[in-house]
């Protein structure tokens, strides 16, 4: 299907466009009243992310508030961890519990091979549905978690703030290590894959605690894998963006935008200026506003859009994003204030040539 709005598609490409296209991170959650409503009917986070329909409904909810470029999947990077057996659920106010932690080289070893279809089919129809139900107007974004970050969850069983065990297996067991990163790259692959078969129109790989680790050990463990997902992803799919997001790792912008991803996603740590001159113009970028300017006043959000639009500055490829998700207690009308600024100040710096 012909999508309609896809001002999204085309900055991945890196070509002009007439307003800079927008979408949040985490743009379907707890801030809005109407996805608490849906999650309450669910009866559980997981019911939500397991139930085609309401995963559906609160894909698109951001869409009907808000002029956003891009929908994306309503689910969650755990879901290959429960679909390996590590049983997930979501403990109110905890966040993420895996009451079967993989750990131990015997239990690396005795991962099984996940079938996208089969034990992820909810995820797929939920693809399938959204797809439908948007009926062309914007492109849908599908996404996994990257290997370490999901390692990290399925080593330590829940958040951490210090990855005690995961970085200790890195280091003490790194065969073992090199094997579980492997096999959910594997798993990475295949699920991404299916989700383009099922009409994701861009894949986004989220290493969200690719920063927690030094350089010599992102080299090791987490470069080397997300460019495995890129390189395999852009041969099933050449036509299909990817788009990858290594939280933290901004000392890597460089060699990441060499391993053939169409965007990189880039958090606040460092100018989206300084970020193209790293990334010499190979990538388009995605991002990067503080989330928290979401809790000043409506002026200084414009006023933070607009630095961060001349900061990326003329060259096409921008898409606006947040560097990380939307929190539960940011005020939905102050999203629709950030995605309006958007729009209406790119165009302005255009038509002042000042963007392209
Ligand atoms: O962006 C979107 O709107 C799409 C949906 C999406 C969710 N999680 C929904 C969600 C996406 C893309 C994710 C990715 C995700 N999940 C990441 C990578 C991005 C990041 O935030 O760094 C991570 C690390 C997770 C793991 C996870 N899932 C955590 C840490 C939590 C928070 C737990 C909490 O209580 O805040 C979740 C749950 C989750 N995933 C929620 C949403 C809307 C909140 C759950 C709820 O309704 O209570």
């Amino acid at each position: 299907m012909m999508i309609q709005n896809d001002r999204f598609l085309r900055a991945l490409r890196r070509e002009p466009v007439d307003q800079t296209p927008v979408w949040l991170m985490r743009q379907a959650g707890r801030y809005l009243p109407e996805y608490r409503a849906t999650r309450e009917r669910a009866g559980s986070f997981m019911a939500l992310c397991q139930t085609p329909e309401l995963a559906c409904e609160v894909t698109l909810q951001p869409l009907q508030r808000f002029p956003l470029d891009a929908a994306i999947l309503f689910s969650d990077i755990l879901t290959i961890p429960d679909a390996l057996g590590c049983q997930l659920s979501f403990v109110d106010g905890e966040g993420p519990q895996l009451a079967r932690p993989v750990r131990t080289p015997a239990e690396i070893q005795n991962l099984l091979e996940i079938d996208p279809e089969q034990e992820l089919r909810y995820v797929m129809d939920a693809v399938r549905l959204i797809k439908r139900e948007l009926h062309g107007r914007v492109p849908l974004i599908g996404f996994a978690g990257a290997p370490w970050t999901l390692a990290c969850y399925m080593v330590e069983g829940q958040g951490s703030s210090h990855f005690k065990r995961a970085k200790s297996l890195l280091w003490d067991e790194p065969v073992a290590a090199h094997r579980l990163l492997r096999h959910l790259s594997r798993q990475i692959i295949a699920y991404l894959s299916a989700q383009a078969k099922a009409g994701a129109d861009a894949l986004m790989v989220f290493d969200s605690w690719a920063g927690a680790l030094a350089p010599a050990d992102y080299h090791q463990f987490v470069h080397p894998y997300l460019s495995d997902i890129v390189r395999d992803l852009k041969r099933m799919h050449p036509a299909i963006p990817v788009i990858v997001f290594a939280k933290g790792a901004n000392h890597a912008l460089s060699e990441l935008s060499r391993i053939g991803a169409d965007a990189l996603g880039v958090d606040w740590g460092v100018d989206l200026s300084q970020a193209l001159r790293l990334t010499e113009h190979r990538v388009a970028l995605q991002g990067n506003l503080d989330p928290s300017v979401l809790y000043a006043r409506p002026e200084s959000i414009r006023a933070q859009v607009r630095l961060c639009l001349q900061s990326y500055g003329s060259a096409p490829g921008h898409i606006f994003n947040l560097g990380h998700g939307m929190n539960p207690d940011m005020n939905p009308e102050h999203a629709g204030i950030l995605v309006s600024a958007v729009h209406e100040i790119s165009r302005e710096l255009r038509a002042g040539q000042q963007l392209a």
